[in-house]
């Protein structure tokens, strides 16, 4: 299939094209629909078949499960069994860039949960998305639309590029707002454990639950996809992590992406102002960077606060660093 017949895919989020969408999503195909965070793909998440879809048009890893995306509240419990600091953590953060992994009532397939216990749940911010699973009548099982490895796509260009050929549609809702995943949590004991920093902060998290430390008793309750090589642009990425320049020598032909001025010598750099600009630019520019000629990126790690924490994580992935 040639760029021009994967256009076609392109849909404007038009009441028709939404309502084409979930008979897709129903009949047990993939659409890819914009969220806040990033693109995902998405299916049936009660249908087997339309799962092992997913996992095919992604390379993904079976063991690596995926988020049940739905309207509100009630509708998670359908899934899953709500605790207080989950319905705390709901009521505060949903619809938001907020995934929370809760014991499985079992009425999910198990390919879906990759055979886990639990099951991870989110309601994202993002009218488009909300309307189709309104629409399909079901939860819809999405990973990132995102060959598996490669950076996530924030606008349907990027799905078209990596999985044009294995999508249904591709609903196209602009760049997505926020640019990085949800933060995703186990609520399911006393504490809340980070699994994946994102577009809810530790900080924010804080307010409204007992959080665990990082690196507190936390191995048990590693997220499976953490695993695996994540977010990596074609071309080598270097990071720079402290006041020095040195990394800048013999890099070869680089290119740049961060908040910080890089000293002269590059071949392309992407520069942004604030911590929320570089979250939403990220992978966007990672995917730009590595057309650029350079034959490695480097890339600017900010601070830990707010959403530097899930910025550093893509950041570490994308280097190899995990
Ligand atoms: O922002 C997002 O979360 C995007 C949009 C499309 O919603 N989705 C996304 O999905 O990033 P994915 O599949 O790329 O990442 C899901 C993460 C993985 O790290 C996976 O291991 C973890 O959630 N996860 C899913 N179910 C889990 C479970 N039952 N227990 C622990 N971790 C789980
Ligand atoms: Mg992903």
């Amino acid at each position: 299939m040639n760029k021009g017949e994967k256009n076609q895919k392109i849909f404007a989020p038009t009441d028709e094209a939404i309502l084409r969408a979930a008979e897709i999503i129903k009949n047990g195909g993939l659409v890819a629909f914009p969220t806040e965070t990033v693109y995902g793909l998405g299916a049936n998440a009660l249908d087997e078949a339309a799962i092992q879809k997913i996992f095919a048009a992604k390379g993904r890893p079976a063991d690596n499960p995926l988020i049940l995306h739905v309207t509100d509240i009630s509708e998670a419990s359908l899934y899953a069994v709500l605790n207080d600091a989950a319905v705390s953590l709901m009521e505060r953060f949903w619809p938001g860039p907020l995934t929370i992994v809760l014991n499985s009532l079992g009425n999910v397939p198990l390919s879906a949960r990759a055979g886990l216990e639990t099951v991870a749940l989110r309601s994202p911010m993002n009218d488009i998305a909300l309307r189709l699973i309104r629409m399909s009548g079901r939860p819809i099982a999405a990973p990132s639309a995102n060959r598996s490895g490669r950076p996530s796509p924030t606008t349907a260009e990027a799905v078209r590029d990596d999985l044009g050929d294995d999508v249904d549609m591709i609903l196209d809702g602009g760049h997505a707002r926020i640019g990085v995943e949800s933060t995703v949590v186990d609520a399911t004991g006393e504490k809340i454990y980070i699994l994946r920093p994102g577009g809810v902060t530790r900080e924010m998290l804080e307010t409204v639950a007992e959080v665990a430390d990082s690196g507190e008793d936390s191995a048990p309750r590693r997220s499976p996809g953490t695993r695996h090589r994540h977010y990596a642009p074609s071309i080598e990425v270097r990071l720079w992590e402290n006041e020095r320049h040195d990394i800048f020598q013999n890099a070869g032909r680089w290119c740049y992406v961060g908040m910080r001025t890089p000293p002269d010598g590059y071949v392309k750099k992407i520069t942004f102002d604030t911590l929320e600009d570089y979250a939403r630019g990220l992978f966007a520019a990672l995917r730009d960077l590595e057309n650029s000629g350079a034959s490695a990126i480097i890339a600017d790690l900010p601070d830990k606060t707010g959403l530097g924490e899930a910025i550093r994580n893509r950041l570490f992935h994308a280097a190899g660093k995990v």
